[in-house]
């Protein structure tokens, strides 16, 4: 069954430049406030766990038929207005031949950490010849979704730098922030190499059809603004500027990024997502004028009964009422936990909340 074969959220449009969620992302007038989860491919839903069964994360995200499927299950199954490509941010340095590996329950393990000079070589440029299978995923899938947007992404320079010094998840971002104070230009030149692959990985999933664009910067609200400014800015701003001529939306996103916004917005990005601690008034405040908000349901009010979860998500339209864009999601991914009604029925309670 494709994607179309059941009612989704753009029901009433015919095509991807006149669905809900690229009108909002170009705060265009919306016939609903459109919705989609950050993770809402992957382990909350059993015919995920079902096709991965056996299947290295990694090994899955090179396979284009896995790709199509995994991506349109949360389309078909939650009725969003958005599907989002199954695959990772550190999909592109395994493509260069950086050795890591996806640990389950832990996350990107890198097995020799980039830390010298000499270790930058090993960060050659991408080329579309190295993520064939992600090329023909995206096409396969715009074919598939009809008139549901599909949406690209990336790792942003700082989040990619981070577990490639750290070599995995890291709490305090230690050897990433001795390199960063103790040597700048070895820093700049590694999140220098990291913005030309990512907007390189940007442009070829744009080229094969993607109709948007996400640049996740998770750990970058670890960074006081003045470091941000000085030392992550030039190299997102490098990616949003290298992919603008394409004219899909730009999405930047991260996590604790409260005193960031203003800064995430000067880089360049279209529309900016925020994370639950910042109401989407305050976070418009700080935005500045110009661009569409994404966000923020606590991912975990998801636990609590409907009825709570309706209120907190009426919160958050209320705090988006006046905003000339606003793209419903959670302020972090979907946790492998939660029940998948919660999130169906969410979509549903979105959708009719603001239908106008
Ligand atoms: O959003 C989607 O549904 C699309 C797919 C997607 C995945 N990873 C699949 C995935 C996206 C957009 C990502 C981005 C990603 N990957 C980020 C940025 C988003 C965020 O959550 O902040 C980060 C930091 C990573 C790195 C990464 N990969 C982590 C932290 C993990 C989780 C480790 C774990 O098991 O807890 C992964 C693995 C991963 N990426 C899974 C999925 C579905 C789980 C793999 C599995 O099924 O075992």
């Amino acid at each position: 069954m494709s994607a179309n074969d059941r009612p989704t959220g753009q029901q009433q449009t015919s095509t991807v430049a006149e669905s809900a969620f690229l009108k909002a992302c170009r705060r265009e007038p919306v016939p609903h406030t459109p919705v989609w989860f950050m993770r809402q491919a992957g382990r909350s839903l059993p015919e995920y766990l079902k096709v991965r069964e056996g299947i290295p994360m990694l090994d899955s995200c090179m396979r284009p038929d896995l790709v199509t499927e995994i991506t349109l299950q949360p389309v078909r199954r939650h009725r969003v207005d958005a599907a989002i490509l199954f695959s990772d941010i550190v999909v592109p340095l395994r493509a260069i031949g950086i050795d890591l590996d996806i640990k389950p329950g832990v996350g990107p393990v890198i097995a020799e950490p980039i830390r010298t000079r000499a270790d930058l070589q090993r960060l050659r440029p991408l080329e579309p010849d190295d993520v064939r299978y992600v090329t023909e995923s995206v096409g396969a899938l715009v074919g598939e979704l009809g008139a549901t947007p599909l949406i690209g992404f990336a790792g942003a320079p700082f989040t990619l730098a981070s577990y490639l010094v750290e070599g995995g998840p890291s709490r305090n971002h230690e050897h990433t922030k001795a390199m960063m104070y103790g040597d700048p230009q070895l820093w700049a030149d590694l999140v220098d190499r990291l913005a030309d692959i990512t907007a390189a990985f940007l442009t070829l999933q744009i080229e094969a059809g993607a109709s948007a664009v996400q640049l996740f910067d998770s750990w970058v609200g670890a960074l006081a603004p003045a470091d941000y400014r000085r030392s992550v800015m030039p190299a997102s701003a490098k990616v949003f500027d290298a992919i603008a001529g394409h004219g899909v939306p730009r999405i930047h996103f991260g996590v604790g990024t409260g005193e960031l916004l203003g800064l995430m917005g000067e880089a360049g990005a279209d529309v900016v997502g925020v994370d639950w601690r910042v109401p989407l008034d305050e976070a418009a405040r700080r935005v500045g004028p110009g661009k569409a908000l994404q966000g923020n349901l606590d991912p975990a009010v998801l636990f609590a009964p409907r009825e709570a979860v309706e209120a907190k998500a009426r919160e958050v339209l209320t705090a988006a009422r006046d905003l000339p864009g606003h793209v419903f999601n959670l302020g972090h991914g979907v946790l492998p936990s939660i029940d998948p009604d919660a999130l169906t029925r969410l979509v549903e309670f979105v959708h009719t909340s603001t239908q106008r």
